[in-house]
């Protein structure tokens, strides 16, 4: 039967009234579409029980916590924003293994939810777990692909009770129930972004250097192919960023050997994440693109396109 929105809302906000009954609760809101949708469903069904938590990672794109702000005052959601960039970088230094990483973000970031609930006499969790997020993480005896830091992250000891409110639903039709909710485009249609950040687009060892490259690299990508797609030059990807490979490689700036770090353009076709297609971006877009990275981040000297559909590759580096 085809999802509908309409339906959809009414049925949730009362479950989540009887999951909540009178406890207060605190919602992980990234600022992406799950996590905005679950906290405005929460919001609607329990106002004043609901403590939005922002946890500012360091590893959010280029001025994604002031968007986030403005787009939860819009939404009428009480965002509490927690600074905790140092905590994150001094814990994952050294790691450079994928699901040590993962692991790593989703146990901090749960600390830093435990720390906060405790605060609230908070007793739930909100998350903004869709289903695809539990399939791959190993759920109903499937093989785990990579743990998804709102699934995998969780440890043992946790003492919240979890509210997942969108758990079956797919990306597709998240999107659908925020233009229902009246979030605006700018959510609704708002790309995926994978609850560990740029920290698996950093692939290896995490540093702020290289986040901070893999931010400006970011925002050029993302610029370039809205710009591409409004114009109509080419379809809107489903997902687009750039990652930092680990190794550098040789290049030349001017009349000198320059020795430094080479950016993946990922930019796919998919419907809900599970498989994927490369997008097909013509070449003097990505050229634009090329240009456009190798001169505005003076440490990156070489820009590659990913052409691996998924699978074999997943979305993400890591
Ligand atoms: P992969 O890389 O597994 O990604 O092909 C599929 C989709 O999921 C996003 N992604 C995540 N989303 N928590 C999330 O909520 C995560 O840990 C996570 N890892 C990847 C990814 O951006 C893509 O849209």
């Amino acid at each position: 039967m085809a999802f509908d929105p309409k339906k959809f809302i009414p049925k949730s906000v009362e479950e989540i009234k009887k999951q909540i009954g009178n406890e207060q609760a605190i919602c992980a809101l990234s600022g992406g579409v799950d996590s905005f949708v679950a906290a405005t469903l929460v919001a609607k069904a329990v106002p004043n029980q609901l403590h939005a938590v922002y946890v500012d990672n360091g590893l959010m794109r280029k001025n994604e916590t002031q968007k986030v702000k403005e787009a939860a005052k819009k939404a009428g959601v009480n965002l509490i924003v927690i600074d905790a960039k140092k905590r994150f970088l001094d814990e994952l230094k050294g790691i450079d293994e994928p699901e040590k990483k993962r692991k790593t973000i989703g146990r901090v970031f749960v600390e830093i939810f435990q720390e906060e609930s405790k605060k609230y006499n908070v007793k739930v969790l909100v998350q903004g777990t869709i289903a695809p997020d539990w399939i791959e993480s190993g759920g109903m005896g499937r093989d785990t692909i990579k743990s998804h830091h709102n699934v995998g992250g969780l440890p043992p000891g946790m003492h919240l009770k979890l509210c997942e409110p969108l758990r079956e639903l797919y990306k597709h039709e998240v999107r659908m129930l925020a233009s229902e909710l009246g979030l605006g485009d700018a959510i609704a249609q708002r790309q995926p972004f994978p609850g560990p950040g740029l920290a698996v687009r950093v692939v290896g060892e995490i540093t702020e250097e290289k986040v901070a490259i893999v931010q400006e690299a970011c925002e050029i990508v993302e610029t370039e192919l809205e710009q591409a797609a409004q114009s109509g030059k080419m379809e809107k990807p489903w997902q687009y960023f750039a990652a930092l490979l680990p190794s550098k490689t040789v290049g030349v700036r001017g009349d000198e050997r320059a020795y430094q770090y080479t950016v993946v353009v990922r930019a796919v076709k998919s419907l809900d994440g599970m498989t994927a297609n490369f997008s097909h971006i013509p070449f003097d877009i990505l050229e634009r693109i090329s240009t456009r990275i190798t001169n505005e981040i003076r440490t990156v000297g070489r820009v590659v396109y990913d052409i691996t559909n998924k699978p074999p590759g997943t979305i993400e580096m890591e």
